[in-house]
């Protein structure tokens, strides 16, 4: 009996040896270790053994038994390396085909100009300040000295926002200027110590929203760089110091730049600054329109009554500000000649910068 045991357990290795796919070796499972395998028939016949003979039996029977699902398993294994090498050999990948190169974007020409403008005046102090683009009416023009029905209102056309209540003299609008930031910015300065409010030198850049007629030269929505300094001993001559050191490292050393007076309601006195053309050296040409400057900003001393409305007493502090349109100063520097440019999304104007 032993003796057969021996020789299943021989035929059935040999036929293991020349399985060579899943297919092969299931059916080798089934003849060789199935129900009715000569293996499995032997333990069905135990019972009709001898006594003496049974457990001898039964014990080879058993390691026939593991021997053979050892056997089974490893055959398994191999077969599994095998097949894994041989994709890895016929399905050897490619590297050596060059990648598509992923398209990247870039900045639009507004960021990498308020970009630029961060770096420079960041170098000198100023700190980025955000403030909100809808506002009230109170923040964007009545606390900056514009009261209701002043004609300098008529300047910024405003966007309201329907609240769906009536106006009423405070309404929300979409701010016209960064300028509404001075106030809030001041206000939380000054609450950190109110009897003795800390020193301001912030920079506002953002959105605002005119309501006007789009034109080659004026946009509904347009970017504006605010910025405000307010101290104990703030004069023009810092104003003029800050801004002519800024036209120097945004435009050149070599450019001169000059003050007008002008008007705004916020800050007294007031100034636009212009810079000689860079396009022309100042001689004249189309970009300053024969004059040989460029304006490029409105500033001037903060009007006390900002300042007080920000927390701050005028008989104490002073301060200055500015006010400056990055796409405007884009379009000097590149010679775009159109501002819709800006928001038309047209990627082969955007590529260009
Ligand atoms: N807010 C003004 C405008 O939009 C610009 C400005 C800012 C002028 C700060 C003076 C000081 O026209």
């Amino acid at each position: 009996m032993t003796e057969h045991l021996e020789q299943i357990e021989r035929q059935a290795l040999g036929e293991l040896e020349s399985v060579q796919d899943d297919e092969a070796l299931q059916r080798w499972k089934v003849t060789h270790l199935g129900r009715s395998s000569p293996l499995m028939k032997t333990f069905d016949g135990l019972g009709g053994l001898a006594k003496e003979e049974r457990p001898v039996v039964g014990r080879r029977a058993n390691e026939v038994k593991r021997s053979l699902e050892t056997a089974f398993e490893d055959r398994c294994q191999a077969l599994r390396q095998r097949a894994i090498q041989h994709a890895l050999a016929a399905e050897r990948l490619d590297i050596s085909l060059p990648g598509r190169p992923a398209r990247r974007g870039r900045l639009h020409p507004t960021t990498q100009t308020l970009r630029e403008m961060y770096q420079i005046l960041g170098e000198m102090g100023f700190q980025v300040y955000l403030s909100r683009e809808v506002e009230s009416d109170e923040l964007n023009f009545q606390l900056l000295n514009f009261p209701p029905n002043h004609p300098a209102r008529e300047m910024q056309d405003s966007f309201y926002v329907d609240t769906g209540k009536p106006r009423g003299d405070n309404p929300l609008l979409l701010r016209t200027h960064t300028s509404p930031g001075q106030i809030r910015a001041m206000r939380e300065f000054a609450a950190l110590n109110p009897q003795d409010p800390p020193p301001v030198r912030i920079i506002l850049p953002g959105m605002c929203f005119r309501y006007e007629q789009i034109t080659s030269r004026s946009e509904m929505q347009f970017n504006q760089l605010e910025g405000l300094a307010v101290g104990p001993h703030i004069t023009m001559g810092d104003l003029k110091g800050t801004l002519s050191d800024f036209a120097h490292r945004m435009f050149g050393q070599q450019v001169r730049s000059r003050f007008r007076a002008s008007h705004f309601p916020f800050t007294e006195p007031s100034a636009e600054m212009d810079i000689e053309c860079f396009v022309c050296g100042g001689e004249g040409c189309q970009v300053c329109k024969r004059s040989g400057w460029l304006e490029i900003l409105g500033c001037g001393m903060v009007h006390p009554v900002v300042l007080r409305n920000g927390g701050y007493d005028p008989e104490r502090y002073s301060g200055f500000a500015f006010g400056m349109g990055p796409e405007r100063i884009t379009m000097l520097r590149h010679k775009i000649e159109d501002i819709r440019y800006f928001w038309a999304n047209d990627p082969r104007f955007l590529e260009q910068f």
